[in-house]
């Protein structure tokens, strides 16, 4: 194994005291799990980008298992700082993050093992994992920028496949996702719809990406899918990047082209059932793709950080507010209450 003196890690772990304002996360000191197996890498974080999911789980309403007492947080960018012997494909000093599903490398698996829920997940100032789960991160980029890269990033990747130049991409909030796959369309070239629940973020949005221009629709207009068929000449988006769940995907496939796509991605709305009685005759009428997003594999992570590193694309625009590592619960908090517009960092 390489040298490096680090024994032990700081950690925020969740409390799982769900109680009326008690504390949801705790930051703790731990002993690093060394020595390093043959094919593991020891990580010296940098940034830590936080995704609603970290809200959702630190308030207990993830809807899938999650561990005692997990370590919080998805995504994060790091440096190698030791390697276990067999380690081939990794140096020390490499840049690098983990993937969000360690299960999920060429998209054929069947398993799933997802961070801060199946198993830890990084936000603690040192990780460790096994070489084949890290990705090398694009040289461009800096810490902040590139901890966005594993959830939101791919996600957005995979949300938006398909979108090239003149495609019409409907993109829901003003979240993470939604600003990172704003980014990845104008690269691509297509034209972005942009919904949000506040006039004032979308006059935010279109002032800082004045051209192309970038068409609006407040979702809080109960007809906003027939403001996107006017906006799209009646023919509807080619793909709908789907946020909101069971209140707003029939509303997402009736303003999306026939045969076009709508990828969901989120859960943001409550999930009754009820609100999903129209679904089979507009899927059907619309000859709709409903296409599941689980973020990506190992290999649609190393496809979007060479697709970031060939067009130099950055992503500063994207970050809406960085917090010092010592103030994770206030960062949590902020995502929670939905006040950003894009990212939220933690810097270590
Ligand atoms: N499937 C996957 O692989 C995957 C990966 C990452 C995230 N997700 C999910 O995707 C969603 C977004 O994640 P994120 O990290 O980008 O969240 P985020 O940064 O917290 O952004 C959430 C934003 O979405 C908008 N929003 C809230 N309720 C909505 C609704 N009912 N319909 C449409 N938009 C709504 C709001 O924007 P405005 O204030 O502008 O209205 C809010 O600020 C979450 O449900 C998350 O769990 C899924």
């Amino acid at each position: 194994m390489s040298d490096s003196q680090t024994t032990h890690r700081q950690a925020w772990r969740r409390t799982d005291d769900l109680t009326p304002g008690a504390t949801r996360i705790k930051l703790v000191e731990e002993a690093l799990p060394l020595p390093l197996d043959p094919t593991s890498a020891l990580v010296k974080v940098y940034a830590v980008a936080l995704n609603y999911r970290d809200a959702n789980i630190a308030n207990g309403g993830n809807p899938w298992p999650v561990i005692p007492n997990v370590i919080l947080g998805n995504d994060a960018a790091g440096e190698v700082i030791a390697i276990g012997d067999k380690v081939k494909t990794l140096q020390v000093g490499d840049r690098v993050a983990p993937i969000i599903d360690t299960e999920y490398v060429s998209g054929r698996e069947i398993g799933r093992s997802w961070l801060a829920a199946n198993e830890d997940g990084v936000m603690a100032d040192h990780i460790v994992f096994e070489e084949t789960k890290l990705v090398k991160l694009p040289d461009h980029l800096d810490w902040i920028s590139a901890a966005t890269i594993p959830c939101a990033g791919v996600t957005a990747w995979s949300a938006i496949k398909g979108a090239g130049p003149g495609k019409t991409v409907l993109i829901q909030g003003t979240g993470g996702v939604s600003m990172f796959a704003l980014k990845l369309c104008r690269a691509a070239g297509a034209r972005v719809i942009l919904s949000s629940s506040s006039d004032e973020k979308l006059a935010q949005i279109q002032k800082r990406y004045p051209a192309p221009p970038i068409l609006t629709v407040n979702y809080k207009n109960s007809d906003w899918h027939e403001e996107i068929m006017r906006l799209t000449g009646g023919a509807g988006a080619d793909i709908v990047v789907e946020n909101g769940g069971a209140p707003s995907l029939v509303q997402s496939m009736k303003c999306t082209r026939r045969g076009g796509i709508v990828s969901q991605v989120g859960y943001l709305g409550n999930q009754d059932p009820a609100q999903l009685s129209e679904l089979i005759p507009t899927i059907i009428d619309r000859r709709v793709v409903l296409r599941g997003i689980n973020a990506g594999s190992k290999y649609d992570m190393e496809d979007l950080c060479a697709a970031l590193s060939a067009s130099e694309t950055k992503l500063d625009d994207i970050i809406d507010k960085v917090f010092p590592f010592s103030e994770a619960e206030e960062a949590v908090q902020y995502v929670w209450e939905g006040r950003q517009i894009g990212k939220v960092i933690l810097r270590l």
